[in-house]
């Protein structure tokens, strides 16, 4: 049995978790930013790479009391890597590389999206490989073949705005607080998803993409129009986005013959989505898994515990390892 820690600071989120390569979580914590990127309406590059320079060590400290684990028992220091705003990457990944170094243990460098991918390994140990599945984030929309552990065959990925983005852009178009997925998902709870006709971008399309530049444009004009209830416009334009998910998923099924549909990332956090890619693989003959929704939005766990999968594979890092604002799986 190994321990890892993690640490996870690539966008707005500073977090630290222990876990155990038998699927235990000793401690974990995540502090977001959100009151101090609120004024500006999203998140601002500097002011995040500060706050985890202020909150990141103090983390490590209370998740190891918590654990009751000292460093030296630690089996290696796991850290995202990449891809993300390169400040805060920078922070996280000089932090683990300075406890790795100190308690002399390996380093894990993790692509922030291995974590996302692997994340559902972690609670469910009957989820193998392959699984296909659906990344959806604040920075990137993808459909995974995960095939094991560093094996991935990308078959789609957006050719602009990533989902969380556009959820994110919505909701500052409705006057909504960042993060606005959450917000979109609330609101849309008393709105009528038929009430305002949007468009469904690249659905019914050959191509494996994805595209919500177009929805965002016209939420953007229903709001102007003055016309419909907020509500209705968020019901609408979170419906507009499952179509856009269902239909991708379905031609991406069509090509893969993984056995279980996977969702993961941020907007997986949102029900109505998990909801219609669950009705998505029962009517594939898929089976489904996602992960609980702290594990969906960004995290420390998840980092840590593709750290774990790695060191079982035997894939350390060295002290030299780069930090990276752009890192494709
Ligand atoms: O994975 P994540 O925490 O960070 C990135 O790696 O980007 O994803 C954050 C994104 C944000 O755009 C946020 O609005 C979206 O996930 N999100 C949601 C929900 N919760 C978070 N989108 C839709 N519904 C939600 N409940
Ligand atoms: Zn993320």
């Amino acid at each position: 049995m190994a321990l890892i820690l993690g640490l996870e600071s690539s966008c707005d989120d500073s977090a630290v978790a222990l876990v155990t390569s038998d699927r235990r979580i000793l401690a974990q914590r995540v502090v977001g930013q959100n009151q101090a990127h609120a004024p500006f309406g999203g998140v601002v590059p500097e002011i995040a790479a500060r706050a985890h320079v202020e909150v990141l060590p103090g983390l490590v400290r209370e998740v190891l009391d918590e654990a009751g684990v000292a460093l030296g028992e630690v089996d290696a220091i796991a850290a995202t890597a990449g891809p993300g705003l390169i400040g805060g990457v920078m922070v996280g990944l000089l932090t683990a590389k300075g406890l790795a170094l100190a308690a002399n243990k390996p380093l894990v460098a993790v692509n922030h999206l291995e974590g996302h991918a692997l994340s559902p390994r972690l609670v469910d140990p009957d989820l193998g490989f392959p699984f296909l599945l659906l990344l959806a984030s604040g920075g990137h929309c993808q459909l995974l073949e995960v095939r094991g552990v560093g094996d991935y065959r990308r078959l789609a990925t957006t050719i602009d705005d990533a989902a969380g983005e556009a959820f994110d852009k919505a909701a500052k178009l409705l006057g909504l607080p960042y993060p606005g997925g959450p917000a979109i998902e609330a609101l849309a709870r008393d709105g009528d998803a038929k009430a305002v006709p949007l468009p469904r971008p690249l659905v019914g399309s050959p191509e494996p993409h994805f595209s919500f530049a177009g929805l965002k444009s016209a939420v953007q004009r229903a709001v102007a129009a003055g016309t419909h209830r907020p509500a209705d416009i968020a019901a609408s334009f979170q419906q507009a986005v499952i179509d856009c998910f269902v239909d991708r998923t379905r031609r991406a099924l069509a090509v893969s013959d993984a056995p279980t549909l996977v969702v993961a990332g941020g907007v997986a956090a949102n029900s109505a989505v998990r909801a219609a890619l669950q009705g998505l693989a029962q009517e594939q003959g898929r089976g489904f898994s996602v992960p609980p929704g702290w594990l969906c939005t960004d995290n420390a766990a998840m980092i840590a515990w593709a750290g774990a999968e790695r060191f079982a594979a035997g894939l350390v890092d060295g002290l030299d390892a780069p930090a990276r604002a752009r890192w494709p799986l």
